[in-house]
């Protein structure tokens, strides 16, 4: 917008070249190395029942390598437990800033929305420990659940942001818990653990009900903020 400090911009890009000389291509060089060089990001603590069972039973009992199903375990413990603090945060703003312009209250909503995380939660830590593994363990995967939420924790419990920027940040955590629990399904399954794929099916439905929910909220609030 500027036109004089466009062009002292430009000739600052030529006074101040890059340390390295060269294109991109020497960055991307140093990427491959260093994933090749890379260690993986931890490892899943297996529980002494699951490895003292011989190879065949286990098979049946946790599939090959029963190490996955608790990893991905441990990873929806770890976003739950966020999500719980996710909605904690939609909740202050609420009762900061009030409630979204429309046909429900969307308070009592969220507060129960918020008790849900929580009882699954909670069903996770059950799930883990009658497979005798560590729920509190923090595994590569729930410790990447509990990286890739940072984002939208900064976003919902940053003072400044109004309740539809607070929405779309929960809606982000809420497509992704939904594809989630989708896949821990689908790995229950594959394991030959009946019960959990039922008690993970009510929770699926609970959180389809969440997504589809704090879309509509966000389109409330986001109209309101239009007109
Ligand atoms: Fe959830
Ligand atoms: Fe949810």
């Amino acid at each position: 917008m500027s036109p004089e400090d466009t062009k002292r911009q430009l000739e600052a890009n030529n006074l101040f070249p890059p340390d390295i000389p060269g294109d991109a291509s020497a960055i991307a060089e140093a990427r491959k190395q260093a994933i090749l060089d890379a260690e993986p990001i931890g490892s899943v603590p297996v529980p002494g029942s699951v490895k003292g069972m011989v190879k065949t039973s286990f098979q049946k009992v946790m599939g090959k390598n029963p190490e996955i199903l608790i990893d991905k375990l441990a990873e929806r413990l770890a976003f739950e437990r966020t999500g719980v603090r996710l909605y904690d945060g939609v909740l202050a703003k609420i009762a900061a800033l009030g409630s979204v312009p429309g046909p429900t209250d969307i308070q009592p909503v969220i507060q129960q929305f918020r008790d849900q995380e929580y009882q699954h939660f909670v069903l996770l830590v059950e799930a883990l420990e009658k497979l005798g593994a560590d729920p509190t363990a923090q595994t590569p995967c729930a410790d990447l659940a509990g990286v890739s939420a940072e984002g939208l924790m900064k976003i919902i419990t940053d003072p400044r942001t109004n309740l539809a920027q607070t929405l779309n940040a929960l809606l982000i955590a809420e497509a992704a818990d939904n594809a989630g629990w989708e896949l821990l399904i689908e790995l229950a399954r594959e394991a030959g653990q009946d019960q959990m794929v039922e008690d993970f099916g009510v929770a699926l439905e609970e959180e389809n009900e969440h997504m589809g929910t704090i879309k509509e909220f966000l389109k409330h609030a986001t109209v309101a903020d239009l007109l």
